[in-house]
């Protein structure tokens, strides 16, 4: 095809030519609004090396030590992998070891710098490639409900790719408001977090279960068995594990929707009743609704049908909350699992505390991915994954851990409170593989001659789990026994 310039083209302008303004990238351009000015594309002059054009002296890109200061333990040896607690100090730099560099000088989120020092400076001992293993549940969209009754947002596999087993969500319902009457496909685990509500709930059987919860508290309703939630005067909120990474807060199957997704005739044919009876169901979904208040007598709302209640040994509620914990020093545990919650046959938790400084110990799980949930304090975990990778994530409360199995990982308490984490497993038994275990029942010769270990530390291995290992607080020092113990 013949090119011509938009000189030619102007003078002669033939019919078929192109207006001469699409030939010159430069005033390609859309009408402006009023008061624009400029061209939205450049000159095509500016495309590569032009020996003509003097590039600008810029200002040092490097940030002086004076504009920063480093945080305690920052300077030591990347292979000591100290946590790095960024929270508090001025201007924070990736700076590892003892230099100045190497420096952010931005554009950066100086917030997400500040609470993901092992992501921001990772210890050296992290290497290739571990998926993302941490998300905070506060960039999860916040689904509301209907006139300010209550919030919802997930973590599924959108979220976390790598997390196909078991998929979150944390939901709030204001005092008296419902969770509506619902079902789905996989099988619902909960704690209580924070305030009251009751269940309710009616299996195939015809039997019936109905139960108050406190923050602690744990129910497991099956898939497929159809239940609500009602937050008492205290209103409450909770967390969700399913056992499928793909579950989706959306998904579920809804009375509204129930109703309003079958012909009117059948609806009022399969209660026997008027068309009329159902002029006022709601248009649309109820999902998280006001409600009115619940009795506060709970045999009020007892409903029993010739089948009677759900036997306890399968009902669906545990109150953990008054589970004693177990007690090592540098924290607690306890276990939930099906020897003494049989419904929830394939969920297995332990709910940890650890004091600050103190570390759940090296260990993997045979049987299960782990999904954890961080209720308060800070945490960091490495995920060691065969042959020769690493990665190590910070958590605060509100954010959700993954670790697929087996692969290795630790969970460190690297603030300055008591750290509370979830482990929930799809497990028969919660179990684990402890690193120290292992090796302390391995015999002493075979790990001498792996790790050219003394024996005075061969001595020191235990026989039995220690679950938790106590440390010393401040974590600017491998001094681990400090003060504090
Ligand atoms: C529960 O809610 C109350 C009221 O907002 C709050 O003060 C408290 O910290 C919450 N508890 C937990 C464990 O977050
Ligand atoms: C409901 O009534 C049944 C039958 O009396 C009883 O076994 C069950 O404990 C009651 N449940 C509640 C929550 O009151
Ligand atoms: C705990 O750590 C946070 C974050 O570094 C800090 O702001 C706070 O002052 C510390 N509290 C105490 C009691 O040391
Ligand atoms: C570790 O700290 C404790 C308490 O401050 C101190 O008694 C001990 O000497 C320290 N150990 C080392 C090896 O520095």
């Amino acid at each position: 095809m013949k090119v011509y310039g938009a000189a030619v083209l102007l003078s002669v302008a033939p019919s078929w030519a192109l207006p001469a303004h699409q030939l010159d990238p430069r005033v390609n351009d859309p009408p402006g609004p009023p008061g624009a000015s400029g061209n939205l594309r450049g000159s095509e002059a500016l495309i590569g090396y032009d020996p003509s054009n003097n590039v600008p002296k810029e200002p040092s890109t490097v940030v002086p030590p004076e504009d920063f200061t480093l945080a305690p333990g920052q300077s030591e040896d990347a292979d000591l992998g100290l946590f790095i607690d960024l929270l508090d100090v001025k201007n924070p730099q990736p700076i590892q070891g003892g230099t100045y560099k190497p420096t952010d000088p931005g554009p950066r989120t100086e917030a997400y710098d500040r609470l993901n020092s092992d992501v921001f400076i990772p210890p050296s001992t992290d290497s290739g490639e571990v998926p993302q293993s941490m998300w905070p549940f506060a960039l999860s969209h916040n689904r509301h409900g209907l006139a300010g009754a209550g919030w919802a947002r997930s973590q599924n596999v959108d979220q976390l790719p790598s997390a196909t087993g078991m998929a979150g969500v944390n939901m709030r319902l204001e005092p008296h408001a419902y969770r509506e009457l619902h079902w789905h496909k996989e099988a619902e685990w909960a704690l209580m977090l924070n305030g009251t509500a009751r269940i309710a709930a009616v299996n195939e059987q015809g039997q019936t279960m109905q139960d108050d919860l406190a923050a602690g508290d744990v129910w497991f309703f099956p898939a497929g068995i159809p239940h609500s939630i009602q937050a008492l005067d205290a209103g409450c909120e909770f967390l969700l594990v399913f056992n499928d990474g793909t579950f989706s807060e959306e998904n579920t199957f809804l009375l509204s929707e129930l109703l309003e997704r079958n012909p009117k005739e059948v609806v009022a044919k399969n209660f026997r009743t008027d068309v009329s009876t159902f002029n006022k169901i709601p248009d649309g979904q109820l999902w998280i609704f006001p409600g009115t208040a619940a009795p506060a007598d709970i045999q009020q709302q007892n409903v029993t049908g010739p089948a009677g209640s759900i036997p306890k040994a399968s009902t669906y509620s545990y109150h953990f909350s008054e589970q004693e914990p177990y007690r090592v020093p540098g924290g607690t545990i306890k276990i939930l699992d099906p020897a003494t919650f049989p419904i929830a046959s394939t969920f297995s938790v332990a709910l940890v505390s650890l004091e600050p400084g103190a570390m759940r110990e090296m260990h993997w799980h045979t049987t299960s991915d782990e999904w954890t949930y961080f209720l308060a304090g800070r945490a960091r975990l490495t995920v060691y994954q065969a042959p020769a990778s690493s990665r190590t994530f910070d958590f605060t409360a509100g954010s959700v851990g993954y670790v697929p199995m087996p692969n290795a990982h630790y969970l460190e308490n690297v603030g300055n409170e008591t750290l509370t984490f979830l482990e929930v497993l799809q497990a028969k038994e919660y179990s684990d593989i402890s690193v120290n275990q292992w090796l302390g029942l391995t015999p002493k010769q075979i790990v001498k001659d792996h790790l050219n270990v003394d024996d005075a530390f061969l001595n020191t291995l235990p026989n039995v789990k220690p679950f938790i290992v106590p440390g010393n607080p401040d974590l600017s020092t491998t001094n681990f026994t400090g003060d504090a113990l």
